[in-house]
């Protein structure tokens, strides 16, 4: 089957922090946005619930709305995504995050599906996308959203993956038969996220290879937090302050501000001056009314700016390439449009070499959909697509607690796959009956919630009694082409194994 099925298209969704976007693959055309109802290549990820109608609003109009009653509505759910059982409360209603995501997820997929006429527009897989950053169960999370929404989810990508497969899909179709070999490094600062990516990518008559080099990034970086900052510059500047309000006023007051904030942040990245209005913030009279200057915005973020660029030194250091040796820079992502984030990629690599797509905002959503057309039917591109990557995080299993360190890693952080890792130990008391071999992923000695995530267990019953030390427990880690974990343990004759998604 062709990719290019009018009304069972493969998609990709871009599931992002504060916008989401969807497209289709169209063989021979390449990726296509769908737009939302209201005619825009990306969709608010902001939920709005209703509960005198029980109703829930995704986008623009929920954000509008819930500048009215703001306990309605949730803006960046995305940065929950890591605790599935979090409590979030949408107008006196029970929420989870991957409830939230999904509704997403469901709304954007509906706007496609009411182009159609009803009943008519399903998907024949999509794949959802989610940062480099995103640990095992946070991918988990974002598969379960995906499968409450009924998108008919058949794979995840990780963003960068997704940016640069835009690209080289836009260079293939250019030089088909050349063979070509470039260093690039995808730069990805969207409304929530940075992520930073340099892959090494080749292009043979056969294949397009993508060989993760180094990786760097916070989850913590974006738009939302350069909103803050120029916010309380606008506050101060009009000698205002929201301390002393009433919760309800603080809400209102705070997403109005907000909203001036973000359109101001927006019109400096194309001029460098604006003017900022908003009657009655405080009330019962208080306004905004000031001109704010792009070098002000670019001053107020300065401390996230430096944060960037010791992000990217860092990414020297690691990677061990210079930046001389990168051929190109993808940039993606809305905050990405910001003139001092270009004249940063503009003076570290060079101006030359910088690629964007038209829309920054949706080369994500267009490389999923490109994944989707290649899982659904891998001969749709006359090439494979080959990815080689290298662990976020460091895989191993918990042992006893023995000077302090119970996380044993197999598998360091930053190492190429797939690859397969094999090591023995042993029991630490005499006549152990059973073993659970726990999996985690995760940096540090000492095995803590916030610095690693449980994988799965492994366990082996009804062992021999055998003294201490003499009981072989041979543990092995294989990462496959398909970035699964499969773990196997073998003590005493018996075998057990479990695949795992660790990325
Ligand atoms: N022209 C612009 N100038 C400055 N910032 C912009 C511009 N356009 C969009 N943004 C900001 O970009 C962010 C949205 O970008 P994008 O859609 O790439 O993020 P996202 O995918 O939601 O976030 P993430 O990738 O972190 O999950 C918002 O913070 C938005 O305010
Ligand atoms: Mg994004």
């Amino acid at each position: 089957m062709s990719g290019d099925s009018e009304k069972n298209p493969v998609l990709g969704f871009d599931l992002g922090t504060t916008f989401s976007a969807l497209a289709r693959w169209i063989d021979g055309r390449g990726p296509r946005i769908i737009q939302n109802k209201t005619g825009q290549d990306t969709t608010q990820s902001v939920v709005y619930y209703n509960p005198e109608k029980d109703e829930y609003i995704v986008g623009q109009i929920a954000y509008r709305r819930g500048l009215i009653t703001p306990e309605n509505m949730i803006v960046g759910v995305k940065r929950l995504m890591d605790d599935a059982n979090q409590k979030v409360l949408l107008g006196g209603k029970e929420f989870n995050p991957v409830d939230i995501s999904a509704i997403i997820l469901e709304k954007i997929y509906e706007d496609a599906k009411s182009k159609f006429p009803k009943g008519v527009f399903s998907s024949r897989g999509s794949v959802v996308t989610v940062p480099f950053y995103f640990k095992a169960h946070q991918i988990e999370n974002t598969r379960t959203a995906a499968e409450r929404a009924n998108i008919n989810c058949i794979g995840i990508i990780q963003e960068p993956i997704a940016a640069s497969l835009c690209y080289a899909y836009q260079l293939s179709e250019e030089y088909p038969e050349k063979e070509f070999s470039e260093n690039i490094l995808v730069f990805d600062l969207g409304g929530g996220t940075f992520d930073l990516t340099l892959f090494r990518l080749e292009q043979t008559k056969k294949s397009l290879n993508f060989e993760v080099l180094g990786t760097g990034g916070d989850d913590r970086l974006g738009g939302m937090d350069f909103d803050a900052c120029f916010a309380d510059l606008i506050l101060k500047k009009n000698q205002l302050s929201l301390d002393g309000l009433t919760p309800i006023q603080f809400n209102q007051s705070r997403q109005k501000l907000m909203e001036a904030t973000i359109d101001a942040k927006k019109t400096l990245s194309s001029t460098t001056e604006c003017w900022v209005s908003v009657p009655f913030i405080i009330p019962p009279d208080k306004n905004i009314d000031c001109e704010m200057t792009r070098e002000e915005f670019e001053t107020s973020i300065q401390l996230h700016v430096r944060k960037i660029k010791e992000i990217i030194q860092n990414l020297w250091k690691k990677s061990g390439i210079k930046p001389s040796q990168v051929d190109r820079i993808i940039r993606v992502g809305g905050s990405s449009a910001i003139p001092c984030m270009k004249a940063l990629l503009d003076d570290v690599i060079g101006e030359s070499k910088v690629w964007s797509n038209a829309n920054p905002s949706t080369s994500i959503a267009e490389g999923a959909a490109m994944y989707a057309a290649y899982l659904d039917n891998r001969g749709f591109f006359d090439k494979d697509i080959v990815i080689y990557t290298r662990t976020c995080h460091a895989l191993g299993i918990k042992t006893v607690k023995r000077e302090g360190r119970n996380f044993k890693e197999l598998i360091p952080a930053n190492h190429r796959t797939p690859c397969k890792v094999k090591q023995v130990f042993t029991t630490y008391q005499d006549n152990v009956p059973f073993l659970d071999i726990d999996i985690y992923q995760g940096a540090g000695p000492v095995i803590r919630r916030d610095t690693h995530s449980h994988i799965g267990t492994i366990s082996i019953t009804d062992l021999p009694p055998r003294p201490a030390g003499k009981l072989d427990v041979e543990v092995t880690f294989k990462i496959d082409e398909e970035q699964m974990l499969s773990v196997t343990v073998v003590a005493e004759g018996q075998q057990k194994s479990a695949i795992l998604n660790y990325t």
